[in-house]
């Protein structure tokens, strides 16, 4: 109730702690697919996720995004073609590592494809509460009238990443699912000792203020990585300023390859995520993602304008 933000009503039944989003995820393939199951994922999507689906063996198929995030047209052509997913995995809200949000009208597509072609959505959220300006659109709970959906949450971006607490959020006979998962049953949780910590941080209204201060801190950074690239690049890259989560993704010219271009960068020490590094595909090489919440002004000023001397000499 304190995070506006989330706009979707949330019951205990429906919570299960995990020891992270990705520990979430990783449970979540053993408890929902088996070696060798097809799954669909974002092209391009947030890479370790995607190594945990091929460290379970999963045969893991792109499904293709534009400015609205992913088009679930390019989804439906699959499945129309025969092609059955387990699951399908999407960051619907300030993906990583495009930024970009899942349009309101392909939120409700994509559960009725779920619904229709019987497959679960793995909706990793956990951007949902750093945004900018307005709230984001709602996760994908709120669309599930069919229980496809498994959110999951994160206190990494909105405490910290050490505590390595998370949650899930899901209709309760897929709760249920987790919770008598013979590694739930096993230690009884995946974080205890941190869950309980939180409890109290949330009581005392601390993740409320520390939600308040990040999105207005992550803001100011990228306001001012907005502005410093158009100082240093002009038209000659193309990105739209995120309104929310982590990241810049900036396209070079046609022809252009930012693996090359890394180690020309790193002389000027500075760095950033190669487009390639974020699909099997091949097809991102002229892209580049940047993060502005990890660096004070100053910092964030003197690593474009370093991307910026380098991409002049590159060239
Ligand atoms: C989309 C996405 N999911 C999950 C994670 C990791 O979350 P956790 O620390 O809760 O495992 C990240 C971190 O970068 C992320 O960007």
């Amino acid at each position: 109730n304190e995070q506006p933000g989330y706009q979707v009503e949330t019951h205990p039944q429906e919570l299960f702690l995990t020891a992270g989003a990705s520990q979430g995820l990783d449970l979540a393939c053993t408890l929902f697919a088996k070696s060798g199951d097809l799954v669909f994922v974002e092209e391009p999507t947030y890479f370790v996720i995607e190594k945990i689906f091929r460290e379970h063996n999963l045969d893991v198929v792109g499904v293709s995004t534009d400015e609205h995030g992913m088009i679930v047209s390019d989804l439906r052509d699959k499945l129309e073609s025969g092609m059955r997913p387990k699951f399908v995995y999407v960051i619907p809200t300030f993906q990583n590592p495009t930024g970009v949000s899942l349009s309101e009208s392909r939120r409700e597509e994509l559960m009725v494809l779920a619904e229709e072609y019987d497959f679960f959505i793995f909706a990793d959220e956990v951007y949902q509460l750093i945004y900018f300006d307005a709230p984001p659109l709602p996760p994908l709970r709120a669309f599930d009238k069919h229980n496809r959906a498994i959110s999951f949450g994160s206190f990494s971006k909105i405490l910290a990443p050490g505590l390595r607490t998370g949650w899930i959020h899901a209709a309760e006979e897929t709760v249920a699912k987790f919770t008598s998962s013979a590694l739930a049953f096993s230690g009884g949780g995946f974080n205890q000792f941190g869950s309980v910590l939180i409890k109290h941080v949330i009581d005392l209204g601390l993740l409320k203020k520390n939600t308040d201060l990040l999105r207005k801190v992550y803001s100011d950074r990228s306001r001012l990585m907005g502005d410093a690239l158009l100082r240093e690049f002009g038209s000659s890259v193309a990105y739209t300023c995120p309104k929310g989560g982590f990241y810049y993704w900036i396209q070079f010219p046609e022809g252009f390859d930012t693996e090359k271009f890394l180690s020309e960068c790193e002389d000027q020490g500075v760095s950033y995520r190669p487009g390639n590094s974020f699909s099997e595909s091949g097809k991102f090489a002229r892209y580049l993602r940047l993060t502005f919440t990890l660096y004070e002004e100053t910092e964030i000023k003197e690593g474009v304008s370093r991307l910026g001397a380098a991409y002049k000499k590159f060239t």
